[in-house]
């Protein structure tokens, strides 16, 4: 494919061949083995209409890692400022013939329309509470190194899933994996039609996590929420935050998962959070570094082979 817009539109092979690749590029992104030249004389431009701190910046490391020429549109201080749309505004930096364009924007679906106008990759680093697929991507590399594979295993995935793209990827990601899903929080929190998503609901926590293998907290999406129900913090902790004694109802092996920013003392308990005995949240930051190289480097063979071909077509 030309763009990576969702993992709705990944194969378990493909998804299995992105993670192989990443797995070798874990190495990579840790300076034990040589700088990488997979994305050189391409051009990646990071256009970011949301805030993010781990997906921007892991992917221009990413593509600076595999020796691509990485440029980051301020957003703030562009001309979108002034009015310009965002058609518009990929227009323009699709005219200075960038090869790869990572988008994060708040509205679901506008990535996908905008790969429609460009003639780069487009990957899309989030999009409303549409899909963020590198996230989901990242988490199954942690899942897979941490419990030796990413099938057959009972995944929590716990709190504001109604406004969560992140959930929505991983549950999409998961289930074609043939994992068991679980979404648990308030049911005022739950995304419409959630019984037709093939998974699990759970109120409870009690219920939710016992015999989990894998727990994923969420934050509360108050930026998503258009004023709707907003829980109280220390109530919402009191029923769905997790702390020790939720943990204990999981398996004892479990790995707790969080793709942050985190809110400590709200879904998560600080302690739990830095416990690395359980704790693989900075695991996660860690491979989304090496998730967003295999990414762009298998894009970047796709845009290599259609140009290719195109060449050949005109010669
Ligand atoms: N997980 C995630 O997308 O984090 P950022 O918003 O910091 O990029």
């Amino acid at each position: 494919a030309r763009h990576l817009l969702g993992v709705e539109q990944l194969s378990p092979p493909e998804i299995t061949t992105l993670l192989d690749l990443a797995e070798s590029y874990v190495a990579l992104n840790r300076r034990t083995v040589k700088h990488g030249d997979a994305l050189e004389g391409l051009t990646q431009i990071n256009l970011f209409f949301e805030n993010s701190t781990r997906t921007q910046s892991s992917f221009e490391l990413a593509g600076k890692r595999l020796g691509a020429d990485v440029m980051n549109m301020a957003v703030a201080q562009s001309s979108v400022k002034k009015g310009e749309t965002l058609i518009d505004t990929a227009l323009t930096l699709n005219a200075m013939q960038p090869d790869l364009l990572v988008v994060r924007h708040p509205h679901s679906g506008a990535v996908n329309l905008l790969a429609e106008k460009v003639n780069c990759a487009v990957i899309n680093a989030g999009d409303g509470r549409h899909e963020h697929p590198t996230q989901a991507l990242l988490d199954a590399l942690t899942i897979r190194r941490a419990k030796g594979r990413l099938h057959r295993l009972t995944v929590a995935i716990c709190g504001d899933i109604a406004h969560s793209r992140v959930a929505r990827s991983n549950l999409i990601l998961l289930g074609k994996m043939e994992n068991r899903v679980r979404l648990v929080g308030p049911a005022t929190l739950m995304p419409s039609g959630v019984g037709e998503l093939g998974c699990e609901v759970c109120e409870d926590m009690a219920e939710g996590l016992k015999d989990a293998d894998v727990v994923m907290m969420l934050r509360l999406q108050k930026e998503r929420m258009d004023g709707g129900f907003i829980p109280s913090e220390r109530e919402y902790f009191h029923r769905w935050g997790l702390d020790a004694a939720k943990l204990a109802l999981a398996k004892p092996d479990a790995i707790v998962m969080h793709p942050g920013p985190m809110n400590r003392g709200v879904e998560i308990d600080g302690t739990i959070a830095d416990d690395i005995n359980c704790s693989v949240i900075q695991d996660q930051v860690e491979m989304g570094v090496a998730v967003r190289m295999a990414a762009m480097d298998l894009l970047a063979r796709n845009l290599r082979a259609e140009r290719g071909a195109k060449a050949a077509g005109e010669g």
